[in-house]
Order: C-alpha cells, then structure tokens, then sequence
C-alpha cells in the first residue's frame, strides 16, 4: 500500500531521529519552512508532527516550534496479549480492597491508587469559592431533594466546554453525577440485566471489573494495543453473532495503559457498536490530560445513533475530593436520570455551583496547561527511574495522557506475590492481575505518578526495584 504524504514525511522525520541526525531537544524546521520546502500543505505537515506526536517522538512547545523528545526512554513497550474468547464472572473486589487499602497507609510511597498529589491542585481558589458559594446562595442548603436536579449553570458550562471535544454535548442529554464512579455504574444499570455480558479493554481500569462484578456481569476482555486501544477487529469478531450487551472502555488515555484511539478507530468502534445494538459506554476522565498539542476527541464525537454514553469527571484535573461528574447519555437518558433518581437522589448543589463558577472563571483551562506538564513530566520521570532501577528485560507503556505507568516485568516475575514484600517494606503498587477477569498480567503492575518526581519519591522506586533482585 502507497504511503500517503504525510505519512512519508513522518517516516523521514522519524528515520532523522532514529538515525541521530535530530537529536533530543533539537527544533524541527519551522511548519511553513516545512510546507514550502517539501511543497506540502500546511495542514499535510501538521498531520505528519501530529503522528509524531502521538508515538511520543517529538512534542509542540507553544508559541515555539516542534522539539524532539528525549530518548533515553525508549525501552521496549508491552505487547497486545491474546485474551479468552469466552465471557467470564469477575472477582476483584476483595483483592482490590486490601491493596488499596495497604496503598492509602501513612508513610507508603504512594504508586497504587491514581491520585494527584494535593500541591498540583488549584485548591486555595475552590475555599475560596466554597466560602463564597455558601454566603451568596444561603438557600442551597435548604431542602434538598431525592429527584436528580442538575445546576443549569454547570451543566452549560460542561456544554460550553465540550465544543473543543469534536462537536459541543446537548445540554438535555446531562446527568450531573456523584463522581465519574456513579457515572459509570449509572450506565451500566441503564442497559444491562444480571449476568448478560459487557466487552471491556484488557487491561481493564479495575474499578470498571469491580462494578460488574457487584452488578453481577461478566467481562468479555478485549486485546487492546498500548498505543491505540482496544482492539476494533477483535470487538468486531466477538460481538458478531449478537450475547454482548455493552462495551466499556477509556478511550483517551486509559487506565491503567495509557493509550488513545486514533480517530478513525473511534469511528469504526462508533458505527459497529450502534449497528449490532451494544451500547458504548466511554469514561473520558483523562481526556483533558493529554500530552499531544491537541485534545483526542471522544468516541462521543463520531457518534451520530445517541448509543454513546460519555462518562467523566474532575477528580483527576481539580480535585478527587468534588465527587461531581457527569454522563452525556444520548438516547439513554431517561434511563440513566431515573437510575440515577433510584441510587441517590440528587447531586450536593454547591458543589456544583462551585464547579460552575470554577469552570465560568476561566481559570480551568489555565490550570488545565499546567497541570498536563507537570503530569507528563512525572510519567517521564517515572520511566527513566524504572529504566534505572527495575530489571533490564522490563517492558513499559508509553502513555499518552493521564498519570499512571503500566509495567510488564520478566514473565518469571510474580507481581502480586512481590506485592506482599512491597508492603512490608512501605510500598505500594498495583498488581496486574486485578486489571483482568481471568488473572492475566500476573508479572506486570501499575505505578501512579500523580507525585512531583521527588529524591524520595526516586528513592522509593529504586527500593522496589531493589525487591525484584530475585524473582
Ligand atoms: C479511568 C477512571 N475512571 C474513573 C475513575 C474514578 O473517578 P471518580 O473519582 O470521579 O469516581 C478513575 C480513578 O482512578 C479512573 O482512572
């Protein structure tokens, strides 16, 4: 197959890199430079630096050109694995619990649960919305109600924010939600009955496992690619002859791997799923977390059947402690706002008028830049220091967004065996095996990299590979 022009120019780029000819932190020649030398358009250069970009191989600077991103990092990434063809019942909780509660103790070096560390968060300017908010609305604290009642002014903003997501949300088809949590669990009781089966992402974000499981579903894992997602062709194969009621998946920078979709995939994903009835359920939490220039849209944006339902949150970008999130539910919101009624009634009211007032400020987006460096430059860090200090045949994801880092050591490895030793030496991690319904990924692990790159924090990744001198 003929490469197309933008794909050319990316390969010679990427052979420039490789070759050394560009080296890490070296400026490309400018995009207008680009167009007019190689007489490509300006939009063909930009969609080569954009493929660039997304294999992590350069990165935009604002105002200041295309840099070539350090290579020092450029350990061997894990493989796609093959996953059961068959659905199977999940049970992680219990597992799950006792990890994160060993993860949460004081003094652990805090790489279980994904959690940003408080000083990257804007919070000074919520107290002081919070105080604000109480004062100037005394009446929010009256009453209350068990029927779901939405805040207009947040859910206009959630609108007004989503026209840089690839088409702007409908503001009637919003539930305001107690956390990205309830989102999803709101979802999955919308269109789904005890035991019928949902497709999900292998690896899975292990609170989406543990929701089927209190719901009583079975999980159909899906080989998904460290770099683009789950895998179309699979999900295609296995919802061919009808028994899948769902698929749930992390689209843009997923949990625990890191990867984004490319656009044409979501399409597919998007079309297929509304042709064969299964409802799509994305959680989009990381998307505004993205390290790429620009923001991976949803699978939201090229559906065009209502069969999507877009999950979210602020616990990753302002702060966990809000619990306010949202689905944009398309045709099942009736569904979801009369689950949502049944489960718990409405969402705190000022809280989400702080939200709105956060979001009305705009001081998000500001933060939001901010926020997206110091969280790449902590997963980079994290790299480097498990390149320095794990064993040399250890295998890394290289996320896309987010803050957590997917490890897969050498296979003789046990990771939830080594766990127990992790703890007793004030570690924490999460083993790989809770992100699957049928215990794969026994030798790999997730580390959070919500902290600033501390000696300390550097010094507790060198223990853990200190642990794994023997197997
Ligand atoms: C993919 C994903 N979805 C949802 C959540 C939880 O979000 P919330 O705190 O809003 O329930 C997390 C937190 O780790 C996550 O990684």
């Amino acid at each position: 197959m003929s490469m197309l022009r933008y794909e050319k120019l990316a390969a010679e780029l990427e052979g420039m890199i490789a070759s050394g000819a560009l080296r890490h932190g070296d400026r490309l020649p400018s995009v207008r430079r680009l167009s007019l030398e190689r007489r490509l358009s300006i939009s063909t250069v930009l969609q080569a630096l954009r493929q660039l970009e997304e294999r992590s191989l350069v990165e935009a600077r604002p105002q200041s050109g295309y840099f070539v991103r350090p290579a020092g990092q450029a350990r061997a990434e894990p493989r796609a694995r093959t996953t059961p063809v068959s659905p199977v019942p999940v049970d992680v909780s219990q597992r799950l619990v006792r990890v994160l509660q060993a993860g949460m103790q004081p003094g652990v070096a805090p790489f279980a649960a994904a959690l940003p560390a408080p000083s990257l968060l804007p919070l000074a300017a919520l107290h002081r919305l919070y105080a604000g908010v109480a004062r100037r609305h005394p009446k929010l604290l009256e009453g209350g109600s068990h029927v779901n009642m939405d805040e207009p002014a947040l859910v206009r903003q959630l609108v007004r924010r989503s026209l840089a997501w690839g088409g702007p949300l409908a503001g009637e088809e919003i539930v305001v939600t107690n956390s990205c949590t309830e989102a999803l669990s709101l979802c999955l009781r919308a269109v789904t009955q005890p035991g019928d089966t949902v497709a999900v992402e292998s690896p899975a974000y292990y609170l989406m496992l543990q929701l089927l499981e209190t719901l009583g579903l079975k999980a159909l894992e899906i080989p998904t690619d460290p770099r683009t997602g789950i895998s179309v062709e699979a999900l295609d194969l296995a919802t061919r002859h009808g028994g899948i009621a769902a698929c749930l998946l992390v689209p843009n920078a997923s949990n625990p791997l890191g990867s984004v979709m490319p656009d044409d995939s979501k399409r597919r994903l998007a079309n297929l799923l509304a042709s064969r009835n299964v409802a799509v359920i994305e959680d989009d939490i990381y998307g505004d977390l993205h390290f790429a220039s620009q923001r991976p849209w949803p699978i939201k944006a090229f559906d065009t059947a209502g069969n999507v339902m877009l999950c979210s949150s602020f616990s990753k970008s302002l702060t966990p402690s809000l619990r306010i999130g949202f689905v944009a539910a398309g045709r099942y919101r009736a569904a979801i706002a009369l689950q949502k009624t049944i489960t718990s009634g409405a969402t705190n009211p000022i809280t989400q008028h702080v939200l709105a007032e956060y979001l009305a400020s705009g001081s998000f987006e500001r933060h939001l830049r901010g926020l997206r460096r110091c969280y790449e430059s902590q997963v980079e860090s994290m790299r480097a220091a498990v390149g320095r200090y794990f064993p040399a045949a250890t295998r890394m994801a290289q996320p896309q967004g987010g803050f957590v880092l997917w490890v897969e050591l050498p296979e003789e490895f046990d990771a939830s065996r080594l766990h127990q030793r992790a703890v007793a030496e004030n570690l924490a991690y999460v083993p790989g095996e809770l992100f699957s319904a049928s215990s794969m990924y026994r030798n790999c692990l997730r580390l959070n990299c919500g902290n600033p790159h501390t000696p300390e924090i550097d010094d507790a990744v060198r223990r853990l590979g200190a642990l794994m001198e023997k197997p």
